[in-house]
């Protein structure tokens, strides 16, 4: 993708400490639309996100974020920028009540009742106002973190896993509200959901040992061969 794109990733290294977890991974994220990142268990995904979001600093590799590169940026400023990002685990406050955690999302946002797109977004918020995050269920949580996100107004959303340890029967209602999301902005979805991502998705990296193995439309993916042998444990 050329210019169109919000995102270009170009050759990125990445890990921890002396292990290092992502080899020349290159991707690219237009302006709109759903890009699913998969990949089996510890294939490096949450690396990814991390090391984009500015939490983990590229060992090398260029991060350009709407024209400009962020790669030495601190997450802060990315996030000024429209950078977005759900972690996997620890995305909300759990000692504090689910208006507050709102309230810290809002707080880019000068207007009155600036939590009120997360409770649009999703009604069920609303009657857990005064709830402690702690005592959500898995599916609320999840709804608080996103729409805690969507707060930041950002222009790509990374979300790690927003489906995780959340009931079947409100999966389905998550995965509409991203579809509606990546009618507005890119999201970029790590889930080990493989059909719901391909579904929700434009396009489709298939991650394996840190490398990105297999790439293509989420329908070319969908039906590619090599899908199942890259996702097997
Ligand atoms: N904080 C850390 N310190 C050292 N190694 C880490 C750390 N976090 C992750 N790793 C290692 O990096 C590799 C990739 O982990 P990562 O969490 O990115 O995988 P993942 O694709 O998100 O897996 P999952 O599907 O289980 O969430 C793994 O080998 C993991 O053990
Ligand atoms: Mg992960």
């Amino acid at each position: 993708m050329s210019d169109a794109a919000l995102l270009t990733v170009q050759d990125l290294n990445a890990g921890y400490g002396r292990s290092q977890v992502l080899f020349d991974v290159s991707l690219t994220a237009p302006a709109r639309g759903g890009v699913a990142i998969l990949g089996r268990n510890g294939a490096g995904k949450s690396t990814l996100l991390r090391t984009l979001f500015g939490e983990l600093p590229p060992l090398s590799g260029a991060i350009v974020f709407s024209g400009a590169p962020v790669g030495a940026m601190p997450a802060e400023e990315r996030i000024r920028r429209g950078l977005g990002y759900v972690p996997q685990e620890y995305a909300i406050f759990s000692k504090l009540s689910v208006r507050e955690n709102l309230v810290l999302g809002a707080i880019r946002q000068p207007k009155r009742n600036a939590i009120d797109d997360a409770l649009d977004f999703f009604p069920k918020l609303a009657q857990r106002l005064d709830q402690t995050a702690g005592t959500l269920s898995g599916g609320e949580r999840k709804m608080l973190a996103i729409g805690r996100a969507i707060l930041g107004r950002p222009r790509l959303l990374m979300l790690d896993e927003p489906t995780e340890g959340v009931w079947v029967g409100v999966i389905e209602e998550i995965a509409d509200r991203l579809r509606l999301l990546s009618r507005e902005m890119t999201v970029i979805l790590v889930e080990q959901h493989i059909e719901l991502a391909l579904d929700l998705a434009d396009y489709a990296y298939v991650m394996d040992r840190g490398r990105i193995a297999l790439e293509g439309t989420a329908s070319a993916v969908k039906s590619d061969p090599a899908l199942i042998t890259h996702l097997a444990p």
